[in-house]
């Protein structure tokens, strides 16, 4: 099969590659560019492990092919920290509420909650649940989950934190 040029920003940065039309987003970001804390449980939109945000967002980057992300910003699970020991408030408040044990759900939970405390303030426990509804974890049984996103919310609120990164990696992906 012809192979088709794609140019994503990823993380702010440039990422441009040959690919089979049939390769899906979350196996470019994997294989192509190396981004491995997007995961794969399922390949199927079932389990919510993929979930990345395109162009602001939450997809599961399997449902997607990475042809119809072209010209698109993506940001992974590796581009919501801000540096090496500074975490994005919502990872940190996944370690400090204990909001995983595996972790294999987690990197796609996190921008999810991310993706839904960027865009709705005030969101209740009914909400939070409502959100993370098509992302599955098999070992915390939600409860952590939940109380891990209340403290985000919290920690975002005080921080004025949603629309600051945003800007940080719009300005980035300029560069
Ligand atoms: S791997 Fe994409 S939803 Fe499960
Ligand atoms: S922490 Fe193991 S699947 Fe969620």
């Amino acid at each position: 099969m012809e192979k088709k040029q794609v140019s994503i920003i990823v993380n702010g940065e440039r990422k441009e590659a040959e690919i089979e039309p049939r390769m899906l987003l979350a196996h470019f970001l994997r294989e192509v560019v190396g981004l491995t804390g997007t995961h794969i449980g399922c390949d199927t939109t079932n389990c919510g492990a993929c979930t990345v945000i395109l162009n602001g967002r939450a997809v599961k980057s399997c449902t997607v092919l990475a042809v119809q992300a072209n010209n698109t910003k993506i940001l992974t699970i590796e581009g919501l920290s801000r540096g090496q020991n500074k975490l994005h408030p919502v990872q940190k408040a996944f370690v400090d509420k204990q909001g995983f044990q595996c972790g294999y759900c987690t990197s796609g939970m996190i921008l999810t909650s991310y993706w839904l405390l960027k865009n709705r303030k005030n969101v209740s426990e009914e909400e939070i649940r409502a959100a993370i509804s098509g992302n599955l974890c098999r070992c915390t049984g939600y409860d952590s989950i939940v109380e891990s996103i209340k403290e985000a919310q919290e920690m975002m609120k005080e921080e004025g934190d949603a629309l600051e990164h945003e800007q940080e990696i719009t300005v980035r992906s300029k560069r």
